[in-house]
């Protein structure tokens, strides 16, 4: 069936017919080549990479030139999917000239569509600036990985009402600054409910219970690819490492035993 490359007119008509939007990071070109055929409506290049893909500890290194390089792979091979790149820790942070230089580096060479950036009241100006350069912007609030060292870990955010009201007041601040959707992540179910009962824009969440305009997940998360603890927000839709390791098993075996390459693998 033909499919109709999606942009960012096509993900609000979405949200405004009352579908969920199913969002799933990607950060190479067989992994978007996966998500797209398999319908994934909005690809993140999250700056999770930092994590799944190059074994940092954390998001804190990752840089613009990665999200750069990552984005073209993904770019690569979409045909359907929104392609949406993440803004690294320290990119937008300093000041609103860094913002648009680097949210536009995002779009210019690598291709992406829209940029994600963390923060609430405090990142007003700065994604107001980049909306104003013709820069679609995604907020992402909650447990904003890139805050790990304030919040003290990956701890579920708004449980207590101080910050229960602050982050309903982060969503609006957001959406008012002209974000064209949210990411909610690490929050009570109950608060992804509220905040999007009060906005007029997608709310997207990972950790935010089900009452809230779509998910978005990590690839090698719902594929199985990554560590063994997960957290609790993940659905596990395979266990693709064991499958892998398996089939190395069986490789590094037959090459052992002489057993590969065999006569339909050897040219005549
Ligand atoms: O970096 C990332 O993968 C993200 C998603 C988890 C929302 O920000």
């Amino acid at each position: 069936m033909e499919r109709k490359k999606l942009n960012l007119t096509s993900i609000i008509k979405l949200y405004e017919a009352g579908e969920r939007i199913s969002m799933l990071t990607a950060y190479d070109y067989p992994s978007a080549a996966i998500a797209d055929t398999g319908g994934i409506e909005i690809i993140l290049i999250g700056d999770s990479l930092g994590m799944v893909v190059n074994g940092y500890k954390n998001t804190l290194p990752v840089t613009v030139e990665e999200i750069v390089y990552h984005t073209k792979a993904v770019v690569r091979a979409v045909e359907y999917s929104f392609v949406v790149a993440d803004m690294p820790f320290l990119s937008y942070q300093t000041g609103i000239h860094d913002a648009i230089y680097n949210a536009g580096r995002l779009l210019k060479e690598g291709g992406a569509e829209a940029v994600k950036l963390e923060g609430g009241s405090n990142m007003v100006e700065i994604i107001k600036a980049i909306v104003n350069a013709d820069i679609p912007v995604m907020g992402h609030i909650g447990l904003t990985p890139q805050s790990i060292h304030r919040m003290g870990g990956y701890k579920v955010q708004g449980r207590d009402e101080k910050s229960y009201n602050a982050l309903i007041r982060d969503a609006l601040s957001v959406q008012e600054a002209g974000a064209f959707a949210i990411v909610l992540e690490g929050i009570p179910g109950a608060l992804g409910k509220e905040i999007t009962s009060k906005l007029h824009i997608p709310t997207i969440g990972i950790g935010a219970g089900k009452d809230v305009n779509g998910q978005v997940l990590v690839f090698h998360d719902l594929l199985g690819l990554g560590g063994n603890r997960q957290p609790t927000f993940v659905k596990q839709y395979a266990q693709l490492k064991d499958i892998a390791v398996n089939a190395i098993q069986q490789y590094v075996k037959d090459v052992k035993e002489g057993m590969f390459p065999g006569m339909e693998h050897t040219y005549k």
